[in-house]
């Protein structure tokens, strides 16, 4: 069964993202209110067949609770993407992404990610959308990216809807526009019209500011597109997947329980120093937000060094 064809219209999306996402955050999205997909952060090819792979590994780990799940690989090297991808069958993932939008100055500085969209790149993003097939066997393959590099280039779009792949995710602003400007709905309309023309079967997925569910059928509705990604909307609303969310209106005690419950769910997870305890932090400001004595306890919070002290500090507040 190919998952990308067996999602609602239109279906939500939690986007990928780096130190954020990871089976820990998964899971407790999943508790409030989960979407109709993830994605794993994204995942260097080439780190997974280095010395260095038990490292990258905890990046790919998952349970049954975050499913169906898509993992998303970035690199440079086609056949580190064959070897990634026939990793991605075994490990049970639902599907494989492509990160060919990353506007991060390294990363394009190797010619991968977003370095892809430039016209002297493009043959190679071709060699790795195949070498990824080959490995992937039946799992579907899709690509991540943005709407240009300098501009908007319809062109990047065009060729890899020729390429038939299963899904094609859009942020909607272009490289050098990093994060900086309000995404470029519309452009991600022309997009979906024309997939039309060129694949229909390849499911675009509008990305960029979305901070409701209701925003993003209307979004969906008025731009032709088949799913929606939320990435930041999660800070806003750990509930933002649900049609009514409750967030706005839980008490100072439910938050203050729902980031104990993603400390400790942080601590079973990592118990070998996998990720930092700084990673932490952002998730204590999208918790402990909103009710009075929320300053105060954050500070406390970003001092503690330890799970331990974290849960104590949670418990007496
Ligand atoms: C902290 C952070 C980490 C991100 N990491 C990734 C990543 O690993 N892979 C990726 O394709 N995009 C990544 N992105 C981009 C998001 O997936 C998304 O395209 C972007 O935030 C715009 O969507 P939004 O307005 O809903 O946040 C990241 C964004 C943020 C804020």
């Amino acid at each position: 069964m190919n998952i990308w064809d067996n999602l609602p219209t239109p279906f939500f999306v939690l986007a990928p993202m780096d130190d954020v996402t990871d089976t820990v955050f998964r899971r407790v999205v999943a508790s409030c209110a989960p979407p109709d997909l993830y994605f794993t952060e994204f995942v260097n090819v080439e780190a997974l067949q280095s010395p260095g792979r038990d490292k990258t590994l905890p990046r790919l780990k998952f349970t049954p609770k975050e499913k169906p799940l898509i993992a998303q690989i970035w690199g440079l090297n086609p056949e580190n993407f064959y070897k990634a991808a026939q990793d991605m069958v075994e490990m049970g993932f639902d599907g494989i992404d492509l990160n060919f939008g990353c506007p991060d100055k390294n990363v394009v500085r190797n010619g991968t990610c977003s370095a892809f969209i430039l016209p002297e790149n493009r043959e190679r993003a071709l060699e790795i959308i195949q070498a990824t097939r080959e490995g992937a066997s039946s799992l579907p393959v899709s690509v991540k990216t943005r709407l240009g590099y300098t501009g908007p280039d319809l062109s990047w779009h065009e060729l890899l809807l020729k390429q038939k792949l299963n899904a094609l995710s859009i942020h909607g602003r272009t490289k050098v526009q990093m994060s900086k400007v309000p995404a470029d709905w519309d452009r991600i309309g022309e997009i979906s019209k024309l997939r039309d023309d060129v694949s229909p079967a390849t499911k675009i997925i509008g990305n960029g500011d979305v901070l409701t569910r209701q925003q993003g059928q209307e979004l969906a509705r008025k731009h032709g597109v088949d799913g929606i990604m939320i990435g930041r909307g999660i800070f806003n609303d750990p509930f933002v997947f649900a049609a009514d969310s409750p967030w706005q209106s839980w008490s100072r005690q439910q938050k203050i329980g729902l980031y104990k419950k993603h400390v400790e769910l942080f601590a079973a997870t990592w118990t070998n120093n996998e990720r930092a305890i700084r990673t932490l932090n952002k998730f204590c400001k999208v918790y402990i937000n909103g009710f009075d004595g929320a300053k105060e306890l954050r500070e406390q919070l970003m001092q503690a060094s330890t799970t331990d002290d974290l849960v104590t500090i949670l418990t007496a507040a």
